[in-house]
């Protein structure tokens, strides 16, 4: 019988100094197919899809590309034999055009060697063209682009290679629905031309909705592999966690009590005008809207990173003056950022001091840090959101995404904070931490705690908020009760169709 997979590894082995994060994984692509990789975070997704680009050598096992042996000695070689990956962090070039940015190292030339800048323009249009990619401009500077379009540069990039395999590591953590929606669209027409997908997600909605077939893995092992068809929610989830998740929102059982915080008229020119909202001791307040509608724009300035020109903020009924973080955290305000790498983590140092890096004041005696005790607490964090290192010293870089985003969480827990902002807290976050974040969020609730959290996944925020505000391009559109919150009309209010203001 004539195999018909384009790519086959089998019996994948690989570990990282003692710790073996591959355990014997195979993972076979039919051709034309999207193929999802399941499976929480750290369970060796990336470090999968990494052995086959060539980036890191495998241990043991063989790769076979289109039923021969696949010798992946560098990306470039990837490349040009036709396969390409679109990663998990996508790190832009940030002063190279957009055209550039695509034939980098296959620029095209004229005889003397000097660059033919019209034909890459024009060839790049061609690509934009075959694709039905409207919104971009050959010459447009990468630095410049949203994620959405640096990842359809990437795509561009991958079909200008004549790409038979396409990875891609969690390309919508950052989408917006319509940028979903375009991504899928090109996945679809590069499949019916016989492009093959490696698809990685945590949002399980769009697993459904784009794969064929699925591959899960559980802490660095193979647990199946299913045609899409076969398998629902629930039996996926049990795979990927080994265990059922029954209730993924808790019910917060307390009453909101006192205004935390109140904000009148916040201003940032250019950014956001006029924005109101009030949030309680006890309550959780969701922040709904599309990316981009400033909802992190004006939580940055609640917090202090950025400076309003205008309104006022008021902290258990007193006016109070924020010009940067340190006073916020003052006012006990934590602020978990969305953007992990640049305004979050420091990905040298190790993931005990990352954690505790905000509240080393209070874990000092005289002179001396604490240190057993501050190794206690970490093991109850680590415990509690089953965070995954090596060991507490390892540097947050080599921790897998969404490792690295429940450090930061545990990181404001620890500087016991009454007002909690958190901005898309489970981005990237795997389906079981997932329920424990929120179990976590609604417990502090219950203590009393004031919870504002910005979210771009609806399921989310209709689970979890008691109240929610509705922004749309900077200016607030909606304010609902839980009970009066359905899907529709929030997209109305998100999307500027509809107001219902108090
Ligand atoms: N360069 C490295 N050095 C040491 N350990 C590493 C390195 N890269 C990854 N690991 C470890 O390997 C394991 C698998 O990580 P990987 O990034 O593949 O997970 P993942 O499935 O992609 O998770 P996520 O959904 O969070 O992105 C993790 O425990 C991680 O800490
Ligand atoms: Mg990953």
């Amino acid at each position: 019988m004539m195999k018909d997979y384009i790519l086959e590894m089998n019996h994948i082995k690989k570990a990282f100094a003692d710790v073996l994060v591959l355990d014997d994984v195979s993972l076979k692509i039919k051709k034309g197919s999207v193929h999802a990789l399941l499976g929480e975070n750290g369970a060796g997704k990336s470090t999968l899809m990494k052995i086959l680009m060539g980036i890191y050598k495998l241990d043991s096992g063989e790769i076979l590309f289109k039923n021969q042996v696949f010798h992946n000695s560098s990306i470039n070689i990837v490349l040009e034999k036709g396969i390409s990956m679109i990663y998990q962090e996508i790190n832009p070039l940030s002063n190279m055009k957009v055209a550039e940015n695509i034939f980098l190292g296959r620029e095209p030339k004229f005889k003397l060697g000097i660059l033919n800048y019209k034909k890459m323009y024009a060839d790049t249009q061609k690509l934009f063209d075959q694709l039905g990619i409207t919104q971009l401009k050959p010459q447009e500077i990468m630095g410049n682009l949203t994620v959405a379009q640096m990842q359809l540069v990437e795509i561009v990039k991958a079909v200008s290679y004549h790409s038979e395999l396409i990875i891609m590591d969690e390309p919508t953590s950052s989408l917006t629905e319509n940028e979903c929606r375009h991504l899928f669209k090109i996945i679809n027409q590069l499949k019916h031309e016989g492009v093959s997908f490696i698809f990685i997600s945590h949002k399980l909605e769009e697993i459904f909705e784009v794969s064929d077939e699925i591959t899960i893995l559980r802490d660095g092992q193979w647990i199946g592999n299913y045609s899409i068809s076969e398998l629902d929610k629930n039996s996926i989830i049990e795979m990927m966690v080994g265990r059922k998740v029954r209730q993924l929102y808790p019910k917060v059982s307390s009453l909101p009590g006192e205004v935390a915080i109140r904000v009148e008229d916040l201003s940032v020119s250019n950014l956001f005008q006029k924005i109101s909202f009030e949030a309680r001791y006890g309550e959780i307040v969701g922040f709904a809207g599309l990316v981009g509608a400033g909802r992190s724009e004006v939580m940055e300035t609640v917090f202090g990173y950025r400076k309003k020109t205008d309104g006022k903020i008021f902290v258990c009924g007193k006016e109070v003056k924020i010009k940067s973080p340190a006073d916020a955290v003052r006012q006990r305000v934590a602020f978990l950022t969305e953007d992990r790498k640049r305004t979050g983590l420091f990905l040298a140092l190790s993931s005990l001091d990352n954690m505790f890096m905000p509240s080393l004041k209070k874990h000092c005696s005289g002179l001396f840090l604490k240190y057993k005790q501050m190794q206690r607490e970490y093991a109850v964090f680590q415990r509690q959101f089953k965070i995954k290192t090596a060991s507490f010293k390892q540097p947050t870089a080599k921790l897998s995404g969404g490792n690295q985003q429940k450090i930061l969480v545990s990181r404001w827990l620890l500087t016991e904070p009454d007002i909690i902002i958190l901005d898309e807290p489970t981005k990237g976050i795997d389906i079981g931490a997932k329920s424990d974040i929120y179990q976590c969020i609604a417990s502090l609730a219950e203590k009393g705690k004031c919870i504002i959290m910005i979210s771009s996944e609806m399921p989310e925020i209709l689970g979890m908020s008691n109240r929610i505000y509705v922004m749309h391009e900077g200016r607030m559109t909606g304010e609902l009760s839980r009970d009066k919150a359905t899907q529709e009309n929030i997209l109305k209010m998100a999307t500027g169709l509809e107001e219902e203001l108090n």
